[in-house]
């Protein structure tokens, strides 16, 4: 494993641990408690600035630096680092008032005010220019600040509003587009036009894809996806240059939200590329009751958009958040389960909005590190109990995970997949992905996530949930990767079209017909709540280790694939024609009852599965057996809620996470001997990890 160079926040040894501090709410006096019960807390780095634009300009070209000068200063006599925000997400009410077209417009046509945050046209002249004028006076008078250690451009760009449909932004659009197209008769031919009478004979004519009386043209609303956010990323990178100009030396980072249901509208892999530091802010759903594997999720995805490296989690929360319907408390022991579990994927720290409970204002509702309880409370508790812990696992740092197999995952195939009139509204490209990716969660397998034209020979498995745009590009990549030995499986309703959103030609799936060994000749969605069985074919595929299953049964769980004999699937099926693929499952009913449902193709060194039916999670774990299996992975048997991650150091040392979920002691048995480090512990044979607790094996 090669371990590629990233930069830590300058300066800092131990893990980032801390959280958003917004001091200008608070009087001078608190300040002083504030930094003491950091240093309680075991805090290393805060975040500041970054809702602080008017404070710091409170008049066009007026600057009043005076109080984060003091800040700063009383942060570096503690010892607590500064990752300091340009805090260019809430332009000033005086902005606004010399440049009311900077507010964005929405699809409708209603423009936005001021009152909230993030009320930004990303195309504006007028706001590029300033937010370039208060980050160069930030990069000019912090550059060489002794505690400022990362720079925190803007905040989760992307969110609340990313799309603008104003004029200047119709403006920007076409230009983008002359870019990417060149004329207009490669525009007319890539957004096929002539459907509809659509075409275009002048440049002025062509407008962001507004409201339309019916479904607008498909291919200009993925070029408008993918319009903004180049446009959004231009304007981080004008940040980015000009604080690596003005203050060498210190990273550049910007806070993602790669959780798919927190921010849709950045392409991730492009931003990965262009930070220094990448880091993300994860949020629970609430009521999900193994939101564990979500937060898992949104770990991996962050990690694989920072090409494998370590990154930095920069916000979660120690309790409850104040934005969704039912805002439910973390359970006792919850708030350390999650730091971990982000620090095994990768993460080099756990922080947190935020440090100390607002009392006025949209957000007074959100957990805090600090509380409205104050320090007599649970949350304050075990802030400080999580302070000491990561204080024990400094020396991970830099260690890399290993993974076991890939998930393909392409932001521009979820823009395209979810635009209307699809055969179905039930098939969610996001779901599949999250339904996937649950299925490798439960077999305990690590998965990294893949662009789907990347360079896939290292991973023994990889899986496409949702590929419903497949480039030629894409298609052409997972062919070699299955000849060549990879065990590939693929997820209905992919290999459909291309960067157009135009089928490709030929019977479905286009891109994938080859690789697969079939056709796809007709969708065959289901009606609402209407459920099909899908039956083992010749007695059922057999595992090499069966008689049993390969499947986690440490804790004598049931195994969620049952025998395998029979699936279920639900909203989708197809007729599947086979064409050199051997038919594993077949529809017992349904609209192609007795036909081809699960199909796998030997090509080359390898196999491909296709999966043509929107399967439950039993029958996903089934196919992961059986993939697995193919792939020469052996699926570990352990308790099911028990997370097991392992990263790995340069010198060879290797970390062991183990995160038990469940409300029963678990045991993880070790293949060598080691040392617990929340403990200190000398460990050999198993580890036993405590209800609801963590473990760190260095072995
Ligand atoms: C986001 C923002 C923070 C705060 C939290 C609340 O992550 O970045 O400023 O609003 O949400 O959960």
């Amino acid at each position: 494993m090669d371990h590629p160079r990233y930069p830590r926040p300058l300066g800092l040894a131990p893990l980032a641990y801390g959280g958003d501090y917004n001091p200008e709410q608070w009087p001078e006096e608190v300040w002083a408690e504030d930094v003491r019960l950091m240093g309680e807390a075991g805090v290393t780095m805060v975040s500041v600035g970054i809702f602080s634009w008017a404070l710091l300009e409170p008049e066009r070209g007026v600057y009043e630096f005076g109080w984060l000068d003091r800040l700063l200063d009383l942060l570096h006599a503690h010892g607590i680092r500064a990752d300091l925000a340009t805090p260019t997400v809430v332009p000033p009410a005086w902005f606004y008032r010399d440049h009311p077209e900077a507010l964005p417009v929405t699809r409708e046509g209603h423009r936005y005010s001021f009152g909230s945050r993030g009320a930004i046209c990303h195309s504006s002249p007028a706001y590029q220019q300033a937010a370039a004028a208060i980050t160069e006076q930030l990069a000019r008078r912090y550059g060489s600040h002794p505690a400022v250690a990362l720079w925190h451009v803007h905040n989760e760009y992307g969110v609340p509003v990313s799309d603008c449909y104003c004029e200047e932004s119709a403006a920007h659009f076409r230009r983008w587009l002359a870019e990417r197209h060149g004329t207009l008769e490669e525009l007319n031919s890539a957004w096929g036009t002539a459907f509809w009478g659509q075409r275009y004979t002048c440049w002025d004519d062509v407008q962001p894809p507004r409201l339309t009386p019916t479904a607008g043209n498909p291919a200009q609303q993925l070029d408008h996806a993918r319009f903004t956010n180049d446009a959004i990323l231009a304007n981080f990178k004008r940040e980015r240059d000009l604080l690596h100009r003005l203050a060498p030396g210190i990273p550049v980072t910007t806070n993602f939200m790669t959780a798919l249901s927190q921010c849709q509208s950045l392409d991730y892999w492009a931003w990965g590329r262009e930070v220094d530091l990448v880091a993300n802010d994860h949020y629970l759903v609430a009521e999900d009751p193994r939101s564990q594997i979500n937060l898992a999720m949104a770990a991996d995805l962050t990690r694989s958009v920072a090409g494998g490296r370590p990154w930095l989690l920069l916000e979660h929360s120690t309790g409850a958040v104040n934005w969704q319907p039912r805002n439910l408390a973390k359970r006792p022991g919850e708030l350390a389960r999650n730091s971990l579990a982000h620090v095994a994927r990768g993460s080099e720290g756990a922080m947190f909005f935020q440090w100390r409970a607002s009392r006025y204002g949209a957000e007074k509702f959100h957990s805090a590190m600090l509380p409205h309880a104050g320090t007599a409370s649970r949350i304050w508790r075990e802030v400080v109990a999580l302070g000491a812990e990561l204080g024990k696992l400094a020396e991970i740092r830099d260690s890399l995970v290993r993974s076991d197999a890939a998930l393909l995952w392409d932001w521009e195939s979820w823009w395209a997949q979810r635009l209307e009139w699809r055969p179905s509204v039930d098939l969610d490209a996001r779901e599949r992905a999250d339904a996937w990716y649950a299925a490798t969660w439960d077999a305990h397998l690590t998965v990294d996530f893949a662009h789907p034209e990347a360079e896939l020979g290292r991973y023994p498995l990889v899986v496409a949930p949702a590929l419903y745009l497949t480039t030629e590009a894409a298609g052409r990549n997972l062919h070699q990767y299955v000849a060549g030995g990879g065990t590939l499986v693929v997820s209905c309703f992919s290999g459909i079209v291309d960067e157009h959103d135009t089928v490709h030609p030929g019977p479905h799936p286009g891109a994938l017909r080859d690789v697969l060994g079939l056709t796809v000749e007709e969708f065959a969605p289901l009606p609402a709540g209407r459920g099909v069985t899908l039956e083992a074919v010749g007695g059922g595929p057999v595992l090499a280790a069966e008689g049993g299953s390969a499947l986690p049964g440490g804790d004598g769980s049931v195994l969620p694939g049952g025998d395998g004999s029979v699936l279920h699937a639900d909203a989708w099926t197809e007729f599947v024609v086979p064409d050199g693929a051997e038919v594993l499952y077949r529809y017992a009913d349904g609209p192609a009852a007795g036909q081809p449902a699960v199909t796998r193709h030997a090509l080359g060194a390898g196999h491909a599965y296709y999966v043509s039916a929107r399967l439950d999670a039993a029958g996903l774990a089934r196919i992961v057996e059986l993939a697995a299996a193919d792939a020469g992975l052996t699926l570990p048997r352990l308790p099911r809620d028990l997370e097991v991650v392992e990263r790995a150091a340069a010198d060879g040392r290797r970390y062991l996470f183990a995160v038990n979920h469940a409300d029963s002691d678990a045991v993880l048995p070790l293949t060598a001997p080691g040392t617990e480090l929340l403990t200190g512990a000398a460990v050999s044979g198993s580890v036993t990890v405590p209800a609801g607790g963590t473990r760190v094996v260095r072995y």
